[in-house]
């Protein structure tokens, strides 16, 4: 390991100045309460995980009812969310961290019984096997629909209206979730926008949809606090796109045009939770480096090592940990002084109690106990 690690240097991200590193990736847990606002247990997991100088992505958080693809993940489209909310930025904000909202639309990965009978949405009707989380437990994705372009304005506003609340429950900025295989993306994409309106064909247009979202975003937020998520080449959702380089070439391009805040990008070696590929060089941030003109934040299957290697390079600037942080409520520590990181427990991911998720020790706690 070097001497000074990259990776405890501060760094100005838009208008957030941060002391180290080490991103909270957006981490969707689905423990929220019945009424979709966070719950007590989720105020206990941000506030453990949060770090002096340091940033964290909430999990995707939906701007209506009928835009989540699972059963427990929380809204931000009514007073009580806001409320809820509130009390996890004052926590992060009590111990010095700085926390950002990712704002998402699950699109075609969901079920009509979590949109009250609705079908789900998509720019398209390409049919796939993906599973959603009911009230009855896994089940698989019921028939989409292809939206209206009348329809569009509406979600666009949704979003907006979203950021308006994240920003009175006192977020530091929101990130859009454009990635994964989640509606933003299958917009983007040409394996899942079969459109032949303003919204599809080449990519000049299917871009229109994720640009109209940052639009929105920024016209809440103004300058250096909305970063957008991708994941090119990724396959989480059955995505696909004929010619990756392109699209996400020209999807960064056209960003540099807005005064974000970053680029999030996520290694395709990482297939949504899941490594497919070990031990593969991160390829997304280096290629999106050369296009992009503001900060990146790598994401998908990196250690320490790793992590301070491409910050090495150049090739990123901050890097966003996932599954480590699920377990590691002190990961940023653990990162400094290389102490061993307890192993992450698959089978607590999506919904359940306090048990493997707000009960895992700091390291210094864990030793206390033992
Ligand atoms: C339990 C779990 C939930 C996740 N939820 C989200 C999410 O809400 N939004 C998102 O963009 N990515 C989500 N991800 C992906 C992570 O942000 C990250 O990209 C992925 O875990 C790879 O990083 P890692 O190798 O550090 O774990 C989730 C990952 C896990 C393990």
């Amino acid at each position: 390991m070097l001497d000074v690690p990259k990776l405890f240097s501060p760094f100005k991200l838009g208008a957030m100045d941060l002391n180290h590193r080490v991103v909270h990736a957006p981490t969707t847990r689905l423990r929220a309460d019945d009424d979709l606002s966070p719950s007590g247990m989720m105020v206990d997991y941000y506030s453990q995980r949060a770090s002096a100088g340091g940033l964290m992505i909430t999990e995707s958080t939906h701007p209506s009812y009928d835009s989540r693809g699972y059963e427990g993940a929380p809204g931000i489209y009514t007073d009580a969310h806001v409320a809820g909310w509130s009390k996890i930025v004052a926590a992060v904000h009590d111990r010095g961290g700085r926390i950002v909202m990712q704002l998402g639309h699950d699109g075609r990965q969901s079920h009509s019984d979590l949109s009250n009978g609705a079908a789900p949405i998509a720019p398209s009707v390409v049919p796939f096997e993906g599973q959603a989380l009911t009230k009855d437990g896994w089940v698989p994705v019921s028939p989409h629909r292809a939206i209206d372009i009348e329809e569009i304005p509406a979600l666009i506003e949704s979003f907006r209206a979203a950021a308006a609340r994240a920003r009175s429950a006192g977020f530091d900025g929101v990130e859009l979730h454009n990635a994964n295989g989640y509606l933003a993306d299958t917009f983007l994409q040409d394996g899942t926008n079969r459109r032949t309106d303003a919204y599809g064909g080449g990519i000049e247009s299917r871009v229109r949809f994720s640009l109209e979202l940052v639009e929105a975003l920024i016209s809440v937020w103004g300058e250096g606090r909305v970063g957008v998520r991708v994941s090119p080449s990724g396959k989480w959702g059955a995505i696909s796109d004929t010619d990756p380089e392109r699209t996400f070439g020209y999807f960064a391009e056209r960003l540099n045009g807005y005064p974000l805040a970053y680029l999030h990008v996520i290694e395709p070696r990482v297939m949504g939770v899941e490594t497919i590929e070990e031990g593969k060089a991160p390829v997304a941030s280096s290629f999106l480096r050369q296009v992009y003109k503001g900060p990146i934040i790598a994401a998908g299957g990196f250690d320490r090592d790793g992590a301070e290697s491409i910050l090495e390079h150049g090739d990123a600037d901050l890097i966003a940990f996932g599954r480590f942080f699920t377990s590691n409520p002190d990961l940023p520590e653990r990162f400094r002084r290389n102490l061993p990181l307890t192993p992450y427990v698959r089978d607590a991911f999506w919904g359940g109690t306090e048990r493997h998720y707000s009960d895992f020790p700091a390291f210094d706690g864990q030793a206390a106990a033992a």
